[in-house]
């Protein structure tokens, strides 16, 4: 009824009115075209990249004739190019999804895999299924809303954050607070449940989650540290740990084989989750497993049994994104970028250097260098900050708490294979003119930037990993 739909968007309405007065309201924007892509998460800019979308234009084509003349060469005559048929344990599994399965397990040296429609759905629905009663999660504060989302739908008994990236043992003076954080360690929470008597005798499990680059700071996860320590304070081998590499793959390790294989912790790391719509370029996501967690994913997993699996498209465009990995062909992208991380981090560091920032407008890079494209800038004014950048035609984003801890607000650059050093230069110019002009008007630091610009800068800031819960 009319009345009834009018009465809840009143409700809705003023939740929404609430958001903006708070700053947060999110709004669906189209990037600009002309604007310098230092947002994306791209990283190997392969979605671009024309040699990936000949090979996947090809693949389509292929199988379009291998249809029109019905012929049984490739795969399953039965599948279709534009939609799967349905879930993966109804019409919609084929040879083809199964031997892509097979060659991303074999690439990242793991048991098997198991495709997900997205990252998103691999992790909510690894998480809801495994965790049982009785059982501990684990997890770093700055964990992915996706772990979060699974955990709260598992029937784990309790879900613990510890400080980010608090890996490092405190006593050996190197206790990497990158912030204030009200949450303990990860040895001081191990350390408890090893003293708990069902986790301490191996009775209930702990699982320990991770991501192996992480998106806002952009640091790498010490994950020989975090598998040291669940050897070290749960010897009974109920400590599993669980590495989301949605933004390591691609970019970590020989190939981009990612930041496990990296380290050769492939046995020591229970599950990995891998995301293809960051470095990969394209879209979904995958479990890497043993072969039992494999099956019993098919047999609870509601994120893979209660949706339409991928398409052809999906599966063909993963396909030969790997095939660009496994060739070596992304090397000189790779190699590229890892200049252009260490040239951005030199050039940041020479700017606030030079601009001795004052106390309003405090504007500083980290010392040590990045080792991964995402480089966070810290600033008091991250909104003003990305807009200034993003009219001067560099696309820049504010991320602001809480999405990151109150006090650590910035904007935050992803490089790209794609950006070069010129592009690198323009953005620096920009954020220096911007620290130029916040110097003339220290007195009215907030009221940089048009009304227009502000908005269409906040409208992208808050991709919190915590949940919303509106209140109505
Ligand atoms: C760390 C992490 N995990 C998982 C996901 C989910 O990835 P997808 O976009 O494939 O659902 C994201 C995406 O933002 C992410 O950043």
């Amino acid at each position: 009824m009319p009345g009834m739909n009018k009465h809840l968007d009143d409700k809705l309405g003023s939740v929404l009115a609430r958001r903006k007065s708070n700053g947060k309201l999110r709004r669906l924007n189209n990037t600009p075209a002309n604007c310098v892509d230092f947002s994306s998460n791209g990283y190997l800019s392969l979605s671009t990249n024309s040699a990936v979308q000949k090979s996947l234009i090809e693949r389509l084509q292929l199988e379009v004739a291998v249809h029109e003349k019905g012929k049984k060469i490739l795969h399953d005559p039965h599948r279709s190019i534009l939609g799967s048929g349905g879930s993966r344990l109804l019409d919609g599994n084929s040879p083809f999804a199964e031997s892509l399965e097979t060659k991303i397990a074999a690439f990242h040296g793991a048991e098997a895999a198991l495709l997900f429609t997205s990252a998103y759905d691999a992790n909510t629905g690894l998480l809801s299924c495994v965790p049982q009663v009785g059982d501990v999660i684990v997890y770093d504060e700055l964990i992915h809303a996706s772990v979060h989302d699974g955990m709260r739908m598992s029937r784990a008994s309790r879900r613990i954050p510890f400080a980010h990236s608090s890996i490092l043992e405190p006593n050996l003076g190197k206790h990497d607070m990158r912030h204030q954080s009200k949450n303990l360690g990860l040895h001081d929470i191990l350390r408890q449940l090893s003293k708990d008597k069902l986790t301490g005798n191996g009775e209930t499990n702990v699982f320990i989650c991770v991501e192996g680059l992480y998106s806002m700071d952009g640091d790498v996860a010490a994950l020989n540290e975090v598998a040291d320590a669940v050897d070290r304070y749960l010897p009974s081998k109920n400590g599993y740990i669980i590495v989301d590499e949605a933004h390591s793959v691609g970019i970590c390790g020989e190939k981009g084989r990612g930041l496990v294989c990296q380290l050769a912790l492939e046995d020591r790391v229970w599950a990995r989750v891998l995301g293809f719509g960051k470095a990969m370029g394209c879209a979904g996501g995958v479990v890497l497993c043993s072969s039992i967690t494999r099956s019993y994913l098919i047999n609870y997993a509601r994120t893979l049994i209660y949706t339409t699996s991928m398409t052809f498209t999906s599966l063909a465009s993963i396909d030969v994104v790997y095939d660009y990995l496994i060739s070596g062909q992304s090397e000189p992208r790779r190699q590229h970028l890892d200049t252009l991380i260490h040239y951005t981090h030199r050039q940041l560091h020479a700017l606030c250097a030079r601009l001795q920032p004052g106390q309003h407008h405090t504007l500083h890079v980290r010392k040590t260098p990045s080792k991964s494209p995402v480089i966070p800038v810290f600033t008091t004014h991250p909104r003003a900050l990305s807009e200034h950048c993003q009219l001067s035609g560099y696309m820049v984003r504010p991320i602001v708490a809480p999405t990151v801890p109150a006090g650590s607000e910035r904007v935050r650059i992803c490089l790209h294979a794609a950006n070069t050093a010129e592009q690198i230069d323009g953005l620096c110019s920009a954020i220096e003119v911007w620290v130029q002009n916040q110097t003339a008007v220290t007195t009215k630091p907030q009221q940089v930037g048009n009304e227009r610009g502000r908005e269409s800068a906040e409208a992208v800031v808050d991709v919190s990993t915590r949940r919303d819960k509106p209140r109505l």
